[in-house]
């Protein structure tokens, strides 16, 4: 095993920690009933429901502009070099990743902050989970 495959495995059970960590915790504001935007395609593909998340790549979210009725791929795997969108990363065999992206469509043109840290509970969209003191405390951008 050569040196980026021993930082990969590493990487990725720190990944595993994290997740593990911030699961089930709220991180929107006190009181507030803070609505999340809607991935209108959400139902067409499985790669929502994956049970794992990827590394941090950042610890705070990316602003973007999204337009209606185009699909984008977000990066769950943490690992593209088009952050917050999927470059194809995820097919090197040499990393051994296994999540997929997440297809994703928004209802309406504008901005909208994508998850960076890949720990949100609301793929693709931040949730406030980068605020999550073991995300703060990974080596992540
Ligand atoms: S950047 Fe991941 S929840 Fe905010």
């Amino acid at each position: 095993m050569n040196v980026l495959q021993k930082l990969a495995i590493s990487r990725t059970q720190q990944a595993v920690r994290v997740s593990q960590l911030c699961i089930n915790r709220n991180y929107s504001k006190e009181g507030s009933e803070k609505k999340f935007p809607k991935n209108v395609i959400e139902h067409l593909n499985t790669a929502q429901e994956q049970q794992t998340n990827g590394i941090v790549y950042d610890k705070k979210p990316f602003r973007m502009e999204l337009e209606e009725g185009k699909r984008y791929s977000w990066c769950l795997c943490g690992r593209s070099k088009a952050q917050p969108l999927c470059d194809g990363t995820h097919k090197l065999v040499q990393y051994k990743i296994t999540q997929r992206p997440v297809r994703f469509q928004v209802e309406n043109s504008g901005t909208y902050w994508l998850c960076n840290c890949k720990q949100t509970k609301h793929r693709p969209f931040c949730d406030g989970t980068h605020k999550c003191e073991e995300v703060q405390k990974t080596s992540g951008k």
